[in-house]
């Protein structure tokens, strides 16, 4: 397939700002969206409104029934099996289950206990631990990333302690956008009795994610940075974990029973989903995952790898821009690129980019911690798709050339 006929099914792509045709590289914030699953939001919206698993009429054994096809589709798509597969409204949202509901298991954390956390990691997968840290009296320990960021895996052993009672680490950091060795992490952490959370909200986007390979405990993610729909989101947990847990939230649907006296609750993972789901939204994750499939087509990846390269290049060669996130195997890192550069404010940057048409991050992108491990108070952040093309990356490569000397 070629780029031209992808970025066809994207109709934002023909959309122009300030006159200029929009170049579209904030796609780690949230990724465009595709006419399929903005049809499957409308068919769920204006066809087969329903709520879920209660009523016995037609449309809503129609609505529930597309509802739980994603519920298979995701399991597929992670190699997991639908009653593993937990629907929240974000990443955010999986994260504070896990948290809570961990925080309310019968023993599971006693004061004094700790919890390792990436010291990449975004705020999502910072604060819920924080929170929970301060109800239950837990120390939170960082794993550090070096220079270059690159995780410091070579300190776990030293970090890991008979008291780590969880270890949460992103796949890939929305700032560096290193692809992390969850699979080692994974092994030191479940030789110590540690469980691990993996953060997957950058990864899932661009990498074949298999849960049982990487061995994780929870896997967490958003639909809309894969071109699904806003306010869905996935937990990953582990069957016999989840079996355990007890619920986050109470209210409808989620119950066994309920009376005065005390209630119980409906098996996982519909002990996890209280009140009215997201009935459009989380069909949009099917279509979502066929797009993915689509962008691993063999000439679209050529393009794709060929457009990072072009940006790596122009980047490193410049010797007054510092890339944050540069390990020294390339294949490690995504086409996601965050950087500073000298004597130019990143908010300055940001707002000349737009006039000329380029949507980019800049700032603090909701890891406050790494800026400061790095000294900064924000950065410029261009994030790819395979929807972008090489043409695009060389007009962003140009101006930001000119951008740059406008501002000296
Ligand atoms: C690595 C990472 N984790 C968590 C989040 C939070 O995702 P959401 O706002 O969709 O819950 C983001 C979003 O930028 C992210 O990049």
């Amino acid at each position: 397939m070629r780029v031209s006929e992808l970025r066809s099914l994207f109709p934002q792509l023909g959309e122009s700002v300030y006159g200029k045709p929009l170049v579209y590289l904030d796609n780690a914030a949230t990724s465009l969206r595709p006419v399929s699953v903005v049809e499957k939001w409308d068919e769920m919206s204006l066809r087969l409104n329903s709520n879920l698993h209660r009523a016995v009429h037609h449309t809503a054994n129609v609505a529930t029934r597309a509802f739980e096809d994603a519920r298979s589709a995701v399991a597929g798509f992670l190699g997991a099996d639908p009653g593993e597969i937990v629907f929240t409204s974000g990443t955010t949202h999986s994260i504070n289950l896990v948290a809570g509901s961990l925080g309310r298991m019968e023993g599971f954390f006693r004061a004094g206990d700790e919890v390792l956390i990436a010291g990449s990691e975004h705020h999502s997968d910072i604060i819920p631990w924080q929170l929970l840290a301060k109800d239950k009296g837990l120390s939170i320990k960082v794993l550090p990333v070096d220079e270059k960021g690159v995780l410091r895996i070579d300190l776990l052993p030293s970090l890991l302690s008979p008291r780590t009672r969880i270890c949460c680490v992103a796949e890939v950091s929305n700032v560096l956008g290193i692809i992390n060795p969850i699979k080692e992490i994974v092994a030191a952490c479940h030789a110590n009795g540690t469980l691990v959370l993996v953060d997957g909200a950058q990864a899932v986007a661009h990498l074949k994610v298999n849960v049982k390979d990487l061995d994780c405990d929870f896997y967490a993610f958003s639909a809309h940075k894969m071109y699904g729909s806003p306010g869905v989101g996935v937990l990953y947990g582990r069957k016999s974990l989840l079996d355990a847990m007890p619920p986050y939230m109470g209210g409808g649907e989620m119950i066994d029973s309920v009376s005065w006296e005390g209630s119980t609750f409906a098996k996982a993972p519909f002990r996890f989903e209280a009140g009215t789901q997201n009935i459009s939204g989380v069909p949009t994750l099917v279509p979502a995952i066929a797009m993915l499939e689509l962008m691993g087509d063999p000439e679209l990846q050529a393009a794709y790898a060929r457009t990072k390269n072009t940006v790596l290049d122009a980047l490193t060669a410049r010797p007054d821009v510092h890339i944050y996130g540069l390990p020294d195997d390339r294949s490690a890192k995504l086409p996601l690129f965050s950087f500073a550069v000298e004597g130019v404010h990143h908010e300055d940057l940001a707002l000349i980019l737009d006039k000329m048409g380029i949507a980019l991050r800049s700032g603090q992108m909701c890891a406050e911690p790494l800026m400061t491990r790095f000294g900064v108070t924000g950065m410029l952040r261009a994030s790819f798709s395979p929807y972008n093309t090489e043409e695009e990356a060389l007009y962003f490569i140009e101006s930001l050339d000119k951008a740059i000397k406008m501002l000296r």
